[in-house]
């Protein structure tokens, strides 16, 4: 099928490669030369396992184009997926500036009816907007066309996006058209092998949907966050009571570890527009409100750990800091709790040594000419003249460091876990002190 993808983001890139590898021919707009340039060349514009040479096998076999020619691309594609960005406005809600963009576009170069698919993250009644701006368009410039718009969330987890698009657990589509579905079964059936994962309904509820499952598991985390909190009141450790809870069908395992925090593009942005669209419309989400503001206390934990222990003089302090993306396996570091933890750190006149397998180059970008900001090439490197150790994204390579060397480098046997990756009492036993997440204080 021929497919054109506006946006050559993450979710754009990712879905764009996926449906180049089963077989179907996409081409990929962009508003950025520069990263259609580079893509041509192999450069891929963020780290993804496995995404680099998905990328590289289509674009070489020519199933995958990337152009920012969008008359092109509008012409090409019998359906057009949106995933352009979303980013949040001043009050928190999501931005539709570039998707009505798109939209304008589409509207356009059509030559003939067109099935516009939205693929953003985008607030409940977005399809509406995009309906609207096609039709007012095409009126403009007296073209007689039909065409469907079908809201079709993204359900990828950074990480493992290539595995979560390949394998999807659902495919969503929200559309009140015999002839959008029809097309959107084709598109997917290679990804709807051994039992049906297509779920369709209506345009709103499939909007809605997508972000109920996000503000779900942010609701989880912060419960758990909140418990933690709660457990180090009370004197309990929060990691028994997670086991304890977890063991419960219905409660679950997944998405009950307690942290410094949930960070991400995803989270913080859809339960905050979540709860600003709410608003709007005059109802008061409190759950997500808390959620959110439980969220944002707990990325400052750390911090509050740190500065009770030094009775808050940290001026002059060298803290040695592993991990700066906001979850292993990502560079990214958007909404990262490492970021608030060095900013608070700097405040109060520290220095932060730190080290991240992936996210350095993102880091110096951000916090590029900072003296107080030492990047250096391995974890224990940055333990070098350090004061104490502090973790905050738990990649594989810190769960089981050299805890020997860890307290012979450092200045004081200290070490704040903002992912709770290891035994207190292990840890106790190298004459280690230790500061984890609702682990007993
Ligand atoms: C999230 C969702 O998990 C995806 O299903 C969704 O498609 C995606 O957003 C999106 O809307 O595009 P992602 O932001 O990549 O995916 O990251 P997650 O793996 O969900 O982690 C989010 C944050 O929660 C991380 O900072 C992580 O450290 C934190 N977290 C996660 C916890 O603190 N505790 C947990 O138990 C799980």
């Amino acid at each position: 099928m021929k497919v054109t993808v506006f946006g050559i983001g993450y979710v754009g890139l990712v879905q764009a490669a996926v449906l180049a590898e089963v077989g179907h021919d996409v081409v990929c707009i962009d508003v950025d030369q520069n990263k259609v340039d580079n893509l041509e060349k192999g450069i891929i514009p963020i780290y993804e396992p496995g995404l680099t040479p998905l990328v590289k096998s289509n674009f070489e076999s020519g199933r995958v184009k990337f152009t920012t020619d969008a008359k092109r691309g509008v012409e090409h594609g019998d359906v057009i997926f949106i995933a352009v960005g979303t980013p949040p406005d001043e009050d928190g809600s999501a931005d539709l500036k570039y998707v009505l963009a798109v939209a304008k576009t589409i509207a356009e170069f059509m030559p003939k009816h067109k099935i516009v698919i939205n693929k953003s993250t985008v607030p409940v009644g977005t399809a509406d907007k995009v309906s609207a701006k096609i039709s007012e368009t095409l009126a403009e410039l007296n073209k007689n066309l039909t065409f469907d718009v079908v809201s079709n969330p993204e359900f990828l987890k950074e990480g493992a996006a290539v595995n979560d698009c390949m394998r999807p657990d659902r495919i969503i589509i929200g559309t009140n058209s015999e002839t959008a579905e029809k097309k959107l079964r084709e598109l997917y059936a290679p990804f709807n092998r051994n039992h049906d994962k297509i779920i369709v309904m209506d345009i709103r509820s499939a909007e809605l949907t997508k972000y109920a499952a996000n503000c779900m598991l942010a609701t989880k985390i912060s419960f758990m966050n909140e418990m933690a909190n709660l457990a180090e009141v009370f004197g309990a450790d929060i990691e028994n009571v997670r086991l304890g809870i977890g063991s419960d069908p219905r409660i679950g395992y997944q998405f009950i570890y307690p942290g410094c925090g949930y960070g991400g593009s995803c989270f913080p942005k859809d339960v905050q527009a979540l709860a600003r669209s709410a608003s709007e419309a005059g109802y008061t989400a409190q759950i997500l409100e808390s959620v959110e503001a439980v969220n944002y206390k707990q990325k400052e934990k750390l911090f509050g750990y740190i500065s009770a222990h030094f009775n808050g003089d940290l001026a002059g302090k060298t803290v040695a800091l592993w991990g700066l993306s906001f979850k292993p396996n990502t560079d990214d570091m958007r909404e990262a709790s490492s970021r608030v933890l060095m900013e608070s750190l700097w405040d109060a006149g520290a220095t932060v040594q730190a080290y991240d397998p992936e996210a350095m180059e993102e880091t110096q970008r951000i916090y590029n000419g900072r003296s107080d900001l030492r990047l250096m090439g391995t974890k224990e490197a940055a333990l070098e003249g350090a004061d104490f150790l502090v973790i905050c994204t738990e990649w594989q390579a810190f769960r089981a460091p050299d805890f020997e060397l860890i307290k012979e480098k450092l200045k004081e046997p200290l070490l704040f876990d903002g992912r709770n990756l290891f035994e207190p009492s292990r840890i106790q036993e190298y004459g280690l002190h230790y500061y984890a997440i609702g682990r007993g204080l």
